[in-house]
């Protein structure tokens, strides 16, 4: 009872690590390692933005003041109203013949500055919104790529694939908004300003009814944004994933006749996509859209507070309400906006806590690595012990030698852990105990790229890329000849198909190289290594799928190789085993060294 609750939770861990829940910093915290290297455009964005604010601000609370002061030439003098009075005073020094021109330039030339400043601002939010996706995807595809392989690898592709191109662009979306909402929050300031100096009774009075309305339905809207940006998140990784692992597995979708249950499953997620989408933009504006029902409301609430409590006459309340509910109004917009933009600042948080998790993988290079130098003497595994979290023991104080020349088979069952020991050489996986020598010192001590650059490692699943043959060569060591490159491919017999193709290395090979046969590929991977010219070599059953000309062909290379360098290989093929100066056998967590001699052609013969 309590080992199984052991295990449940350790898988919990890994669960939660892998879809990142775990984390759930609030934005403060999350902002700024995020917006490092952006400041100042943040900065630069936030003036326009208010800069663009204020200028409209001024340019609609001009408009009516200007035209009392157009219409009536003598404004009484002890009018109350702050604005008409400044505007009267400044027309009162312009000469008659100037007044009207004069003004009606001025509006223009406010809604001139407006129109420049709002075109201004959309052009940089555009490259702002850009720059930080551009920089947010990047660092997060090269921390997934630098991050230890164990932790990459056991993501979902869907899931890296939809947070570096997806939930960057939309959690870029979220820190406009952040910007845009400290903008109008200003701007709301000098409305609230201008409303101030226009009525102070009637500003309040309102202020204490929105305050109220707000404070009311606040809490619960926050957490319904909340939910609703990380259940979009959620939906969005899962179809993501489904996808990627639909078009991945595409010769089983087929031969399994899984098509209509994918769609059907990808449909289902969308439905439910759909309908936590459209609740949360129809909340979210719902404030925005009531605004002018609002207005009547609140405008109605005024007129009967003026004349009821305050004993004010319906002809003195009117001019006053009829001012008054203009600006109001762009209060009461920007007010609601700031609400709508709040929630959705809210709901950004899933996006951008995605995209924070993602650029925060560790790098898998440790702190003060050394140069690799080349492998020389042996390689010593030395009690290494692994066991993944939740998993079972893979290595048990493991001891192992590989000679500094010669060839070393490793056999074992499958899933004893033979790809995983290789693994522990170039660093795609690290022991939990023990250490991994190579020349002389932990393989952990070496800069990992330098060490990498010095093994040659083959696998039983070749990885080609989209390109061309001769792009696919060359990748391992762009600054090869095309002599080098021609050399390596005779070698491993890649030219013997390459040359009846058509285009011969400018050949292109498809996705993956999917145009090419197994033992193709197998043979091109090879020689892309060879061209590398490794220290050592690793082989991980790279025959066990191959037709009987490639594998002999590959075979053949491997003896070779093993004449003048350390070379593992990890096979079940006997012809392999039968050349092996040294032979281990993986099982039960150890290593157990054989005797080559029992693997002589007499001793398989019994
Ligand atoms: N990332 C991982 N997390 C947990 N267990 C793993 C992981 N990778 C492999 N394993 C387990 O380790 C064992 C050894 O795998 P592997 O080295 O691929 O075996 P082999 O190459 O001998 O067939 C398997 O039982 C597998 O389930
Ligand atoms: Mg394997």
């Amino acid at each position: 009872m309590k080992k199984q609750k052991h295990t449940r939770s350790a898988e919990d861990s890994v669960k939660q690590f892998s879809t990142g829940a775990s984390e759930q910093l609030p934005i403060k915290q999350l902002l700024p390692p995020m917006l490092k290297g952006h400041w100042h455009q943040i900065v630069a964005l936030f003036f326009a933005f208010l800069f663009t604010a204020i200028v409209e601000g001024i340019g609609f609370s001009l408009v009516v003041p200007l035209l009392q002061t157009l219409l009536s030439s003598n404004p009484p003098a002890n009018s109350d109203n702050f604005l008409q009075l400044t505007f009267s005073q400044i027309s009162q020094s312009v000469p008659q013949e100037w007044r009207v021109p004069g003004l009606l330039g001025m509006l223009a030339f406010v809604f001139l500055v407006k129109s420049i400043s709002l075109i201004a601002s959309s052009g940089m939010t555009r490259w702002f919104i850009n720059t930080l996706r551009m920089d947010w995807t990047t660092r997060s595809l090269l921390a997934y790529l630098k991050g230890p392989y164990s932790i990459s690898a056991s993501r979902p592709h869907g899931e890296v694939i939809q947070t570096i191109i997806g939930e960057t662009e939309l959690a870029a979306r979220g820190v406009l908004l952040l910007v845009d909402f400290s903008a109008r929050c200003i701007q709301a300031g000098v409305l609230l300003l201008l409303l101030l100096l226009t009525n102070w009774q009637t500003t309040v009075f309102v202020l204490i009814l929105g305050g109220l309305a707000s404070a009311l339905s606040w809490k619960g809207a926050q957490r319904f944004s909340l939910e609703a940006g990380q259940a979009r998140r959620e939906l969005r990784r899962d179809a993501s994933k489904l996808v990627s692992e639909t078009i991945t597995g595409l010769r089983t979708i087929k031969l399994l006749d899984l098509a209509t249950r994918r769609a059907k499953g990808l449909r289902q997620m969308l439905l439910h996509y759909r309908s936590v989408d459209t609740k949360f933009e129809v909340a979210s504006g719902l404030p925005g859209n009531m605004i002018d029902l609002i207005a009547v409301i609140v405008g109605a609430a005024v007129i009967l507070f003026m004349t009821a409590a305050l004993k004010m006459k319906i002809e003195d309340v009117l001019p006053t309400t009829a001012l008054f509910g203009l600006v109001f109004l762009r209060l009461a917009a920007s007010a609601t906006q700031l609400f709508s933009k709040r929630l959705q600042i809210a709901s950004s948080l899933a996006p951008l806590q995605a995209v924070n998790e993602a650029m925060g993988i560790a790098t898998e290079q440790l702190p003060g690595s050394v140069p690799f130098p080349g492998f020389s003497g042996e390689i010593v595994f030395d009690n290494v012990s692994l066991q993944p979290v939740g998993r079972h023991i893979i290595f048990d104080h493991l001891n192992m030698r590989i000679p500094a020349v010669g060839l070393t088979a490793i056999i074992g069952p499958s899933g004893s852990g033979k790809t995983t020991l290789v693994d522990l050489i170039v660093r795609l996986r690290k022991a939990d105990h023990g250490r991994v020598l190579v020349s002389g010192r932990d393989v952990n001590e070496f800069d990992v790229r330098s060490l990498r650059a010095r093994v040659g490692y083959l696998s039983q699943e070749p990885q080609l890329f989209d390109g061309t043959v001769a792009e696919n060569l060359m990748m391992g060591r762009p600054d090869a000849t095309e002599a080098e490159m021609l050399d390596v491919a005779r070698l491993a017999h890649v030219d013997d198909f390459v040359s009846t193709m058509e285009n011969g290395y400018s050949t292109e090979l498809g996705r993956a190289g999917h145009l090419l046969s197994g033992g193709q590929r197998q043979r091109l991977a090879l020689a892309r290594e060879l061209l590398r010219n490794p220290d050592l070599y690793i082989f991980d059953e790279p025959t066990s799928a191959l037709d009987r000309d490639s594998e002999t062909i590959i075979n053949d290379l491997i003896n070779q190789l093993s004449l003048t360098h350390p070379v593992v290989v990890i096979s079940h093929r006997q012809d392999i085993i039968l050349g092996a100066k040294t032979i281990y056998r993986i099982e039960n967590a150890k290593a157990e060294e054989l005797d080559p001699a029992d693997f002589s052609r007499a001793g398989m013969a019994h």
